[in-house]
């Protein structure tokens, strides 16, 4: 094919894809070509802008790494992670909604006993959570497991420290026969992305923050039902209405309690504030009940 211009790209570079095998791959690739031909049209990109993107990608690539992943970054900051999570988890009313499940989750975290402390070292004030697992017509959910994560007071979760510290904040429960859980941690804070490589320099230049709201990671799997991976937010954060990633659910905003010293739900003594936090989370059976778009 010779001589194509302006006008027939885009024709000419979907028909090369005409004998693709996939036919799934080539709905995807085609709809890439036809936005990004659509996008540089309407906004007339120049050969110098065209430049400052690839020169922006292959910095998200060179500071990628097994640790740190620019890539999910982006896509969070741009809202496509929440768009994929919304359109891959539409559920009935009533199912704790899902939510982004960030680049911070570690696979075989410490398994716990209910009323263990999964803080295990991270700073921050004592919390202490009590939770439920149940259906979606609220029988309880026994032997779910239950994974948690969160950052410390500071805004770092343990993978972002330097040198091997452990698993701090983070660990793996299950529920008992009434559904119910609970565990000590630390009280979840808001705190920043990281900002300090190419997508923070974005968020600068879009006059955009860095920061998420205070919140605690959760992921729920039990036979039977969907799992769920999901946040609860804190209340009362300055960050709700703003997080960096688009993540937050008013459904998943729950009040953690805040004590003076005492004496804590477990029966221990606390000699500094510390919070409490109770949650259910409702889970989508599986195969799941159809809802309407
Ligand atoms: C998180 O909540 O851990 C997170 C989510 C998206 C990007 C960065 C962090
Ligand atoms: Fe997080």
């Amino acid at each position: 094919m010779r001589n194509v211009d302006e006008n027939s790209i885009t024709q000419i570079v979907l028909a090369r894809h005409a004998q693709a095998e996939n036919p799934r791959l080539r709905q995807i690739v085609t709809g890439i070509v036809e936005h990004l031909h659509a996008f540089a049209r309407e906004v007339e990109l120049t050969e110098a802008e065209w430049f400052q993107g690839i020169q922006f990608l292959t910095d998200v690539g060179h500071i990628t790494d097994e640790n740190r992943q620019e890539f999910i970054l982006l896509s969070d900051t741009l809202g496509l992670s929440m768009l994929v999570t919304a359109l891959n988890n539409r559920k009935p009313a009533g199912c704790t909604e899902s939510t982004v499940f960030g680049p911070f989750f570690v696979e075989n975290a410490p398994r716990y006993e209910n009323g263990d402390d999964v803080a295990n070292g991270a700073k921050g004030e004592p919390c202490f959570v009590t939770g439920r697992v149940t259906g979606l017509d609220g029988e309880p959910v026994a032997n779910a497991r239950i994974d948690v994560w969160q950052a410390d007071s500071e805004g770092f979760y343990d993978v972002q420290r330097e040198g091997a510290q452990g698993n701090r904040g983070r660990g793996t429960l299950t529920s008992l026969a009434d559904g119910s859980f609970h565990f000590r941690s630390i009280t979840a804070e808001s705190y920043p992305i990281p900002h300090d490589g190419p997508v923070g320099r974005m968020l600068k230049a879009l006059g955009r923050h860095p920061w998420r709201p205070a919140h605690l990671h959760f992921m729920i799997e039990a036979p039977g039902y969907e799992r769920l991976i999901t946040h609860v937010f804190r209340d009362g954060d300055q960050y709700l209405d703003s997080d960096a990633v688009f993540g937050v659910r008013s459904s998943l905003i729950a009040d953690w309690q805040r004590h003076e010293p005492g004496r804590a739900p477990d029966g221990t003594q606390i000699d500094t504030a510390f919070s409490t936090l109770d949650f259910t989370f409702v889970l989508n059976p599986s195969p799941a009940r159809p809802v309407p778009r």
